[in-house]
């Protein structure tokens, strides 16, 4: 039980019916740090009919993330997200996501992360070798299609062809028209109604869908010509429940485009901000060139290096406090009351904790907004509570990706940074909730290769 004294206390009243919709749909990063600030650590506050419940502090998000997960339900109030992941693992609750959370697994523990280090490195490559100095580029969407590369490869065992482009596209407008439900009544829509925005999803899921069943069939094809394969898919399609009974079809759909959407919009969007960060800081970057060019001395980075670029992971745990992909953890409903910090929480309050609010909480990060990838150091750290940086969650449901995810960010760094500077274009980035925490503009920049001669 924590030593702070969990009190909830009412925030802002809102407005009949629709509560603190309108507020929160307006801006909700400035929303949820004006309940922190205004109110305290623990505010009830209402979206639509819905009471809901924000805790800030992290010995509060502890006990919410540590606690058994039958005692909450998932939120389900976007219909976007519905359509993509269908049921799977990260919808599911008790014994079926359990089950379904221990197909998933295997392919992400740190002896397979290891296996597929050296395709992250590949694929990088490939990025580094088509960049060209002086070229612009956008840069998420640079990132968005090498971590796509990335998972499909890795996971999948296979890749995309020439379809990469049209698939991220797809995945844009389902990332788009989230973001655009979750600020207004979108949320409140009933989930026959089927909007022209609506429709426009329906068709991104199909070209979604299109392609994960493409690489489900051949999946199915290299079994049969007894190719054991070790991937995700082979292990979701060769799985049997208590019953022998196989998955379904659509029972493994779900589980791919979940894998190949959390696997790869989070990084690509958390590399993107490593990038501006960069940018904006020579001397953290002049930091990193120089561990590169020690640590490696030219040559391409291995799994065995993560250790040694300590400095590079620095950068990327600090883009992540300030950036988190996942600016709220998905809400939690509380089933049949629970107890926290000792206090009853009723039947049926949706709790939420937001990594954006609590990891920019000057109370444990001092000068909150300031990239200081030094807050970090292993010789001097500064005293950060247990989940005041939580980016990946905590708990029973933590992300199962979260060492994927830091080899491929920490590798793909490695190998993009070494060769090329990305100059950022010096306009002001302001973050978007939407799906991920994003830039709401395109981010471009001009790449500088460091290997090409300076007197041109
Ligand atoms: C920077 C990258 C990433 C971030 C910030 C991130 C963040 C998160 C967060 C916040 C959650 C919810 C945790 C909770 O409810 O407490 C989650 C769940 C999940 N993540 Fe990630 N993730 C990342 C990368 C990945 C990758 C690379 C994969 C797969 C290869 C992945 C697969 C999943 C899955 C399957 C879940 C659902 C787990 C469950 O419900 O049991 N994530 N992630």
């Amino acid at each position: 039980m924590p030593a702070i004294p969990f009190v909830p206390v009412t925030g802002p009243r809102g407005l009949p019916l629709l509560g603190s919709l309108p507020a929160f749909g307006r801006d909700p990063l400035a929303f949820l740090v004006r309940l922190r600030d205004d109110f305290g650590d623990v505010v009830t506050w209402s979206l639509g009919p819905m009471p809901m419940m924000l805790l800030s502090h992290p010995e509060h998000i502890a006990e919410l993330l540590a606690g058994d997960e039958k005692l909450y339900q998932p939120i389900d109030v976007s219909w976007v997200f519905k359509q993509l992941v269908g049921d799977s693992v990260i919808r599911s609750q008790g014994a079926d996501w359990r089950r379904k959370r221990s197909l998933v697994q295997p392919a992400v523990r740190p002896r397979q992360v290891r296996g597929h280090a050296a395709t992250m490195v590949e694929c990088a490559v490939t990025v580094a070798e088509s960049w060209q100095d002086g070229q612009r580029i956008d840069v998420q969407r640079e990132m968005s299609l090498l971590t796509q590369r990335i998972v499909v490869r890795s996971l999948f065992g296979n890749d995309l062809g020439g379809r990469d482009r049209q698939l991220g596209d797809a995945m844009a407008v389902v990332g788009r028209e989230l973001s655009a439900e979750l600020r207004g009544v979108g949320l409140l829509t009933p989930s026959w109604v089927r909007t022209p925005a609506r429709r426009r999803v329906l068709a991104a899921v199909a070209t979604v869908d299109g392609e994960i069943d493409r690489l489900i069939r051949a999946r199915q094809e290299a079994e049969r010509e007894a190719d054991d394969g070790e991937d995700v898919l082979a292990r979701l399609l060769a799985a049997r429940d208590e019953d022998g009974n196989r998955l379904t079809e659509r029972q493994v759909r779900d589980e791919a485009v979940t894998l190949w959407g959390a696997g790869h919009e989070t990084t690509s969007t958390a590399l993107t901000w490593c990038w501006y960060l960069l940018s904006a800081s020579p001397d953290v970057r002049g930091r990193l060139t120089a561990e590169l060019d020690r640590v490696l001395a030219g040559r391409m980075p291995s799994y065995d290096d993560y250790d040694q670029l300590s400095w590079t992971r620095q950068v990327i745990k600090e883009a992540l406090r300030l950036y988190p992909p996942a600016w709220v953890l998905p809400p939690r409903t509380a089933r049949d009351g629970v107890t926290l910090g000792g206090t009853p929480i009723p039947a049926g309050t949706t709790i939420w904790c937001s990594p954006w609010s609590t990891q920019r909480d000057p109370r444990w990060f001092p000068d909150p907004d300031v990239f200081r990838p030094e807050r970090w150091d292993m010789e001097r750290p500064e005293s950060v509570p247990e989940h005041a940086w939580f980016p990946f969650g905590g708990g029973p449901r933590t992300c199962l990706g979260a060492r994927f995810a830091l080899v491929e960010m920490t590798l793909v760094l490695a190998t993009l940074a070494q060769r090329f500077h990305l100059d950022v274009d010096p306009e002001t980035v302001t973050p978007k909730a939407g799906l991920q925490l994003q830039p709401a503009a395109p981010l471009h920049a001009t790449l500088h290769d460091r290997t090409a001669p300076t007197d041109r």
